[in-house]
């Protein structure tokens, strides 16, 4: 034990002899607002991520408003949650719409050929969905079927949901439940098309996409913003083919991006006890994020200079083997600070993007890969990344401010290094100066001065989160081991150095 403690110790003398790092926020050069959207939740017919974990009927035993879970729902209400996607996923192009319909007891149970082969019983359908996105006060993302459904019953499904006149699918509809039409935002056509959706070739989804776009109608002053399928793990061909060729009726194209320790699908690392060269492996993730929607925006400004596309990252997250003893399927994985700090880098990565990145959905809300929430049976346990969730609300709607940083040590183990420290400034839509702050070295605190404008601030306050060890995680017998704690700081004789701890998120308000 000892000679650790001395080589941290002796390793901490060293980066606080370089000096403290200097950042600087420029409020003078706002930049763009930050779609609250960039928070959005995504929820799956997958393993528990809906039934058990959010949806436990309306006569189950466990608290519950018509079907969906109280506790849960309470949780995520106080996220804000912005918007949420739905049914898949993989799921969303072998669901059927009508399958989710009418009687609850008369609907027809199938197979969940995507997740574990179980029995998806329908209990949750359209209006439950919908039911479930009123209760939390989010907008809702509907992925439609494009990979195994038809372009007709993608019509009707939206009809279904937006029309407000005496039709047919309206009148089914009121029958159902539901007089009022919904709302609809946002409406995706196929998911993972290069994948899962059908393994298709770019130009040949850019045809069907037009042609599914051009008969996904609404009544005015409801149609939802249309998103087009993306190219697989960041890949640029796509992002071409799609901004090249479609030049109407896409309001964005979405990207899927997870992190993976080992960038191994078949052994992707453990949720927990992993070693450093993990944790630094998984945190590089971000920074790669970070290179190619650079280049993706460099792609849609010349195809799109009128910045009509919008980039939506509707999946992200840490993506581990799965907890051992559970279905493979079910996507189980623990979620530890390792995880807390990834999120916070993801927000930095979206909201210097964030003239294009409109909208980011992590995968997924409840249960399944990075959760907020964990179930088990009637308890509930909040995540760190929950945590990383909450610590940025301010972040939402919140402009853009330009940091500049000087004197960040690189953080290097094996083959990687990424910079120790990550920030992102921003003025608060209530007019705050707010700031998000990440060290990644799970060794070293960094010293620093935050000034604005070349000027130093006095007072910051906020909160910090971090742990004494890289997995530490919530448990049901330990549900506050990683949870955020206040922190404050005051100049002293006009100077105000602050450490940012090893292995921590800190989001601050300061008082220049
Ligand atoms: O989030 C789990 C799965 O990952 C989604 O269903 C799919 O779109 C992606 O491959």
């Amino acid at each position: 034990m000892k000679p650790l403690l001395l080589a941290v110790s002796l390793a901490t003398t060293l980066a606080q002899a370089a000096g403290p790092v200097q950042l600087d926020i420029r409020a003078d050069r706002p930049g763009p607002v930050i779609a609250r959207q960039v928070y959005g939740q995504f929820a799956e017919h997958l393993g528990a991520g809906i039934y058990g974990g959010l949806w436990v009927g309306p006569d189950a035993e466990i608290p519950n408003v018509r079907g969906w879970r109280s506790d849960v729902v309470g949780a995520l209400k106080a996220l804000k949650v912005p918007v949420l996607r739905w049914p898949g996923g993989c799921f969303a192009d072998e669901y059927h719409w009508r399958d989710g319909i009418g009687p609850r007891a008369q609907r027809p149970p199938r197979v969940n050929t995507s997740w574990g082969g179980v029995i998806e019983p329908n209990a949750v359908g359209t209006h439950e969905f919908m039911d479930l996105a009123e209760q939390l006060g989010a907008e809702v993302y509907i992925n439609a079927n494009l990979g195994s459904g038809t372009v007709q019953e993608m019509a009707q499904w939206l009809e279904y949901l937006t029309a407000d006149g005496d039709t047919a699918l309206a009148r089914e509809r009121r029958a159902n439940g539901r007089d009022q039409p919904w709302k609809v935002p946002y409406w995706g056509i196929g998911n993972e098309s290069w994948g899962c959706g059908g393994h298709m070739k770019p130009g040949y989804y850019a045809d069907l996409y037009k042609q599914w776009a051009s008969f996904a109608k609404a009544p005015r002053g409801n149609r939802p913003k249309l998103v087009a399928s993306g190219g697989q793990e960041l890949e640029l061909h796509w992002t071409e083919t799609l901004s090249a060729e479609v030049k109407d009726r896409m309001a964005a194209i979405t990207h899927h991006q997870y992190s993976l320790p080992t960038r191994d699908w078949q052994k992707k690392g453990a949720a927990v006890g992993f070693p450093e060269a993990e944790w630094i492996a998984t945190l590089a993730v971000p920074q790669t994020i970070d290179g190619y929607l650079a280049k993706h925006r460099e792609i849609l400004d010349r195809n799109d200079p009128g910045k009509k596309v919008a980039i939506y990252f509707d999946e992200w997250g840490s993506w581990y083997d799965p907890e051992p003893g559970t279905d493979p399927g079910f996507l189980v994985q623990r979620n530890t600070l390792r995880d807390a700090v990834l999120a916070a880098l993801h927000f930095h990565v979206f909201h210097r993007h964030a003239e294009r990145v409109k909208m980011a959905n992590i995968a997924q809300m409840v249960n399944v890969l990075q959760a907020m929430i964990v179930t088990d049976k009637a308890r509930m346990l909040l995540t760190p990344t929950y945590h990383a969730f909450a610590m940025h609300l301010p972040f939402m709607d919140a402009t853009s401010l330009p940091v500049q940083l000087s004197g960040v040590p690189d953080y290097t183990l094996g083959r990687y290094s990424i910079p120790a420290l990550s920030a992102s400034a921003a003025k608060s839509a209530g007019g705050k100066l707010i700031l998000s702050l990440t060290n990644t070295n799970p060794q070293v605190g960094l010293p620093l001065q935050i000034a604005v404008g070349g000027k130093a601030v006095r007072t910051v306050t906020g909160q910090l989160l971090t742990a004494a060890a890289m997995d530490a995680e919530n448990r049901f017998d330990a549900p506050d081991r990683v949870k955020p704690r206040p922190f404050k700081a005051e100049a002293k004789n006009g100077l105000l150095t602050l450490t940012v701890p090893a292995k921590s998120v800190l989001v601050l308000e300061l008082q220049p």
